[in-house]
């Protein structure tokens, strides 16, 4: 079966989505800096899937050891690319590590890929990448808003990168437009390791049902969404790992339609602050202090996918429920004690 190279693939999504590709047939090799994670992840893989993907401790910013890298595995026939920093606010302070990190390391390692006529590519896109869109549900043809941090401005550059590359070579890629990844594996091994305060609304909303957390701050309960709070598109992290192999399939049997494609990855469904709050106490019969403070700076009202294309196209569309990610990420948080 193929050999993929995922990058990344230590981290919350990658993780994830090497056990799919694992559970596929795929044959993985993992590039990780191990700056945003820990290396009992692929141990932790290793026990759900038993099978061993290859490993390599790499800095995607060192082009020569990407040079290395493609010499000593000339195998590889796809990269799913998801190295890259990712908190928004860091983004704001560090704009010129975020620039290094996400848009130099996509560069390298396009190039070497052509080099090395590796021609298949998935990109870790983002719906940051449409800001506050005018119509919900989002389709993939919304326009790009102006940026709303550095973070959510490399990706949209990483895209506008990859279709130029794409017109003047052999490359074939796809853009998958996550909306908000929650949840863990039903296993428990492996799930999201937010390293500090979390930024992000679940492992806040989970660390203060464990007690971590003395109550959840609610950014903002004046938006001009049914009940004040924003609304967001939740997908389970394993609905989403699955959108990975699925796209990586339809590279390798040549089915894409041209040469850059992009999927918005979501469920279609919008949850508020507060229902998540809600679904979150009925899905582990715990009660969640929380209070609802000013707006966060940045932050959009509302955002949820239009999944016809990703339906139409990929034959692929979210399985699990807001209540069934919010259960797993409890689940998960339970084993981080
Ligand atoms: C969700 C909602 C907050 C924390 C960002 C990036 C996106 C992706 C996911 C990387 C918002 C509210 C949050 C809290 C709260 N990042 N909230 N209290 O901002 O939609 O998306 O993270 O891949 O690209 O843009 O996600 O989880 O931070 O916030 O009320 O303590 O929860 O205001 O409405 P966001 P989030």
């Amino acid at each position: 079966m193929s050999k993929i190279l995922v990058t990344g693939g230590l981290g919350f999504i990658g993780s994830h989505t090497v056990v799919e590709l694992q559970n596929e047939g795929f044959e993985v090799v993992i590039i990780d800096d191990l700056s945003n994670t820990t290396i009992d992840v692929l141990d932790k893989i290793i026990s759900i899937t038993d099978k061993k993907p290859l490993f390599e401790k790499l800095d995607l910013k060192d082009k020569p050891s990407i040079q290395q890298f493609f010499m000593k595995h000339k195998d590889i026939e796809g990269v799913i690319h998801f190295a890259a920093s990712k908190a928004v606010g860091e983004s704001v302070e560090k704009p010129l590590k975020y620039y290094h990190n996400n848009i130099s390391t996509l560069i390298y390692l396009l190039e070497e890929m052509t080099a090395n006529k590796v021609n298949n590519f998935i990109f870790s896109s983002s719906c940051t990448v449409y800001g506050q869109a005018d119509t919900m549900p989002i389709t993939e043809s919304a326009p790009f808003k102006t940026a709303e941090s550095p973070y959510g401005n490399t990706k949209q550059i990483g895209e506008e990168i990859i279709s130029d590359a794409s017109k003047v070579s052999n490359l074939n890629a796809i853009a998958l437009r996550y909306f908000n990844p929650i949840g863990a594996h039903k296993t428990t091994k492996i799930g999201e390791l937010p390293i500090g305060v979390p930024q992000n609304l679940i492992p806040y909303v989970t660390q203060t049902a464990a007690g971590m957390r003395k109550e959840l701050s609610v950014f903002g309960g004046d938006y001009p969404t049914p009940d004040g709070t924003a609304v967001r598109d939740y997908i389970h992290v394993v609905d989403l790992a699955k959108a990975h192999t699925v796209a990586m399939k339809r590279l390798l049997k040549g089915d894409n339609k041209s040469n850059f494609e992009v999927f918005n990855i979501g469920t279609g469904k919008g949850s508020s602050v507060l229902e998540v709050i809600k679904a979150f106490e009925k899905a582990t019969n715990k009660k969640l202090n929380y209070k609802i403070v000013e707006r966060r700076e940045g932050d959009i009202t509302e955002a949820y996918a239009d999944t016809t294309y990703a339906q139409s196209e990929l034959k692929w569309k979210a399985e699990l429920s807001l209540e069934d990610a919010l259960a797993s990420a409890w689940n998960w948080q339970e084993t981080l004690k």
